[in-house]
């Protein structure tokens, strides 16, 4: 079955989200296959967000990703990946539909766009790649 990797953010994980994420997850219907309290280092980051070495964000994002502890978690079902993606809503949260994680969670950050509470695979390759980033023995 398909699975896709979400991350709740250091942001969401300091503002108590990271079980509000997996209810919304599971009341969707998908399943939990692993859930993991991480703290990113420099090197999980640049692996994980290689697409996006060189824009002007990067850095910004690599050190927000560094603020805290993340909520590495493996979901499972039909469509988890786009699926995830819709519960989460538009990657800038004052953009994000009411109803999505984003929209209904997520706070005016002006600029600051990385800080938008979740991270969800975009494709089965990316779900793959991330997969065995942030859970190695998976
Ligand atoms: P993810 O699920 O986190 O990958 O979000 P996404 O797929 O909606 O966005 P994308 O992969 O394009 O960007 C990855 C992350 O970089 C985003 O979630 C944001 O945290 C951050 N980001 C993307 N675009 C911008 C931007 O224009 N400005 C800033 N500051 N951050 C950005
Ligand atoms: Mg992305």
């Amino acid at each position: 079955p398909e699975r896709t990797l979400v991350l709740v953010k250091p942001d969401g994980v300091r503002r108590g989200l990271s079980g509000e994420v997996l209810r919304r997850i599971e009341a969707k219907g998908y399943s939990l296959v692993a859930v993991e309290l991480k703290q990113a280092t420099t090197e999980l980051l640049a692996a994980h967000y290689a697409e996006h070495e060189g824009k002007p964000f990067y850095a910004p994002l690599v050190e927000f990703m560094l603020s805290g502890p993340t909520l590495a978690v493996v979901a499972e079902g039909q469509g988890v990946i786009p699926g995830f993606r819709s519960l989460a809503g538009a990657t800038d949260p004052t953009e994000a539909a009411p109803g999505t994680i984003r929209g209904d969670l997520g706070r005016d950050w002006g600029l600051k766009v990385q800080q938008n509470l979740v991270h969800g695979s975009d494709s089965p390759e990316s779900a793959a790649r991330e997969i065995g980033l942030w859970f190695p023995h998976l």
